[in-house]
């Protein structure tokens, strides 16, 4: 197969690959049930190891939403944060972290917010936790003994549900910020088993606003693979 020469089907996908962004700027529109139903069926193609499907997932929407978002404020406000799976900057390669320095550099200007000015980003962070605006929040949980293999599985069934999402034209930020408060989810919506990966807001974009038109760069492909053969 030559992938230089585009097949409609390569096209579609291409499209459907690079037009999913995270969106941090929502219209209040619900996406309608049967939408819904019809994305996180199909997130259910998901693959994972020997198709044990470890994942479990919780959606919020209307008054539910409104009360987690309430709940995640106080937790924030009081520093009541819990993690599931541990986070430290260490675990970021210097390579990492330079990538990460350009990317929050873009995003913190598009917003109008200068490189030192940690105040206002610590602030925009914490008024994220009200899922960006977005009308509703999936909260992706790894089941079984939560290890790193069945992480895996989770991530998979993450963007397979991100692509979903944007083939139905929802759009959707992951936001990891969100398992640092795994406790107050769990409690809030009665989770009776598993760890909090990440949630992931979503809706329909807001297009006017600026910072969903920042465009996060990749590395470039020599730098990340190797054609063996
Ligand atoms: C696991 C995960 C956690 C993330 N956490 C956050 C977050 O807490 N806040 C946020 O605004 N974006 C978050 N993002 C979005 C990333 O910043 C974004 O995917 C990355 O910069 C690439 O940009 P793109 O998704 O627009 O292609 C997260 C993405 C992933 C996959």
């Amino acid at each position: 197969m030559n992938l230089s020469i585009p097949t409609e089907l390569s096209g579609g996908a291409e499209k459907l690959i690079r037009g999913r962004r995270a969106t941090r700027a929502f219209r209040p529109d619900a996406v309608p049930d049967d939408t819904m139903r019809a994305i996180f069926s199909l997130a259910g193609a998901a693959p994972s190891n020997s198709n044990a499907q470890p994942w479990r997932v919780e959606v919020v929407s209307g008054a539910p939403r409104e009360r987690l978002a309430g709940a995640l404020r106080a937790a924030h406000a009081e520093r009541r944060t819990s993690v599931d799976f541990p986070y430290s900057e260490d675990m970021y390669a210097p390579v990492h972290q330079t990538r990460r320095a350009e990317f929050g550099a873009q995003l913190y200007g598009a917003l109008g917010i200068g490189p030192e000015d940690r105040e206002a980003r610590a602030a925009y962070d914490a008024e994220s936790l009200g899922f960006y605006g977005a009308p509703h929040a999936a909260f992706l949980f790894v089941t079984g003994n939560g290890g790193a293999r069945l992480a895996a599985d989770v991530g998979a069934y993450m963007q397979t549900l991100l692509l979903a999402m944007a083939a139905y034209g929802v759009a959707s930020c992951p936001q990891g910020l969100l398992s640092f408060y795994a406790d107050t989810v769990r409690s809030e919506l009665s989770v009776p088993e598993g760890k909090l990966l990440v949630g992931i807001s979503f809706g329909y974009a807001d297009e006017a606003a600026p910072v969903n038109h920042v465009t996060a760069e990749r590395a470039a492909l020599e730098t990340v693979a190797t054609f063996h053969g």
